[in-house]
């Protein structure tokens, strides 16, 4: 089976609800038996995974890019359709679900916010009906009530087609709320927190353990930040699973993947601080002694007229970036080895 598009992905399948096909409501528990999805023959891209969620369980999902954790969420939603084996919600097969049974029961939240060109209100409950309370009371939960009262004007405040008159972020959060309205018994996020800081990306994650106590929860995530409380840890590698554990038990084997992939994390995090501190850089000899950078930028407004030969020696290399250009005079009169000015 390949990845073509929606029409042939859904080909053959159940389309309408029929009494064979309707689903009776979802506990939302997951069972995936010898799963196989590819797009070209041959090449499988899930490749024979076999996975219990129980109902209600909080499941974090993690992995390198391209390890295929995507398609596995995509595949709950039956938007690829499995090559091999046999996936079960609730004991039913769903292949053999009407499509709007099935998706009916099941919220999405991916990184790119699907928001309807149309009012807050028609974005949160597109089916209408909802009391005013309600909605309030998720945009609150959803921490974004401030940003439709004084930013977009109320519930009948404008959101541009695909959200484009919102931040990524703002989009995520006003998706949140109608996720936490729809009350599904099982709740997909790909990436979903991608765009919200750090601070924001746990809080939903607390939100949605605390109001969706319920529900099955799959969240896929890049930053392990983000499937801080997770009951249960996934790390997916090529279409399998390499791990199954909890945080700390995986955490605990240094030769783990999961290990590895919070190690790194911790690397590249180390590095972005670096490179921010870099540019609000104001006293080169106390930030050298500090950090012993490799590599600077620096408004050219902070430096020195003059860094010591001995210091920007020291330093390997340093890179000035001058925006004014009364500041270009500043940057050739640095001594010392500059590898790029602007
Ligand atoms: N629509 C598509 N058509 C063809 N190949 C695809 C398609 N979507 C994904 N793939 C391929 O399937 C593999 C798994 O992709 P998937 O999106 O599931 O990975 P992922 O683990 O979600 O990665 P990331 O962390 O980058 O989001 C990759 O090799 C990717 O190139
Ligand atoms: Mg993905």
């Amino acid at each position: 089976m390949h990845y073509q598009n929606i029409e042939d992905l859904t080909a053959g399948l159940p389309q309408e609800d029929t009494a064979h096909g309707k689903a009776s409501s979802f506990f939302g528990e997951v069972s995936m038996r010898a799963v196989d999805v590819s797009y070209t023959l041959g090449d499988k891209v899930i490749d024979g995974l076999s996975l219990h969620i129980p109902a209600g369980q909080k499941l974090g999902i993690v992995g390198r890019t391209g390890a295929g954790k995507s398609t596995l969420v995509r595949a709950i939603t039956r938007l690829t359709r499995l090559s091999g084996g046999v996936l079960c919600i609730d004991g039913q097969d769903i292949s053999t679900l009407g499509l709007h049974s099935l998706r009916s029961q099941i919220a999405v939240l991916s990184q790119q916010p699907h928001l309807f060109g149309g009012t807050v209100r028609f974005n949160l409950d597109p089916a209408g009906g909802r009391p005013d309370a309600e909605l309030w009371a998720a945009l609150q939960k959803a921490r974004c009530s401030d940003l439709v009262a004084q930013r977009l004007g109320g519930l009948d405040g404008v959101i541009s087609s695909g959200g484009c008159n919102l931040s990524a972020g703002q989009g995520q959060l006003i998706c949140l709320a109608r996720v936490l309205l729809a009350d599904c018994p099982l709740i997909l996020l790909d990436e979903a927190t991608a765009s919200l800081d750090a601070e924001l990306s746990q809080l939903v994650e607390a939100v949605l353990t605390a109001e969706a106590r319920d529900a099955t929860v799959v969240h896929v995530a890049h930053r392990l930040a983000a499937v801080g409380s997770a009951d249960r840890i996934v790390v997916m590698e090529a279409g399998r699973i390499a791990e199954d554990g909890q945080r700390a038990e995986l955490l605990g084997r240094q030769t783990s993947l999961f290990y590895r992939l919070a190690r790194d994390e911790r690397h590249a995090r180390g590095r972005s601080r670096g490179d921010r501190r870099s540019v609000v850089l104001c006293n080169i000899n106390s930030y050298r002694s500090a950090t012993s950078p490799k590599l600077i930028m620096c408004s050219c407004a902070s430096v020195p007229m003059f860094i010591p030969r001995t210091v920007a020696a020291s330093l390997g290399s340093l890179m000035c970036v001058a925006s004014p250009a009364n500041d270009a005079r500043k940057v050739s009169s640095i001594k010392g080895p500059c590898v790029g000015k602007e």
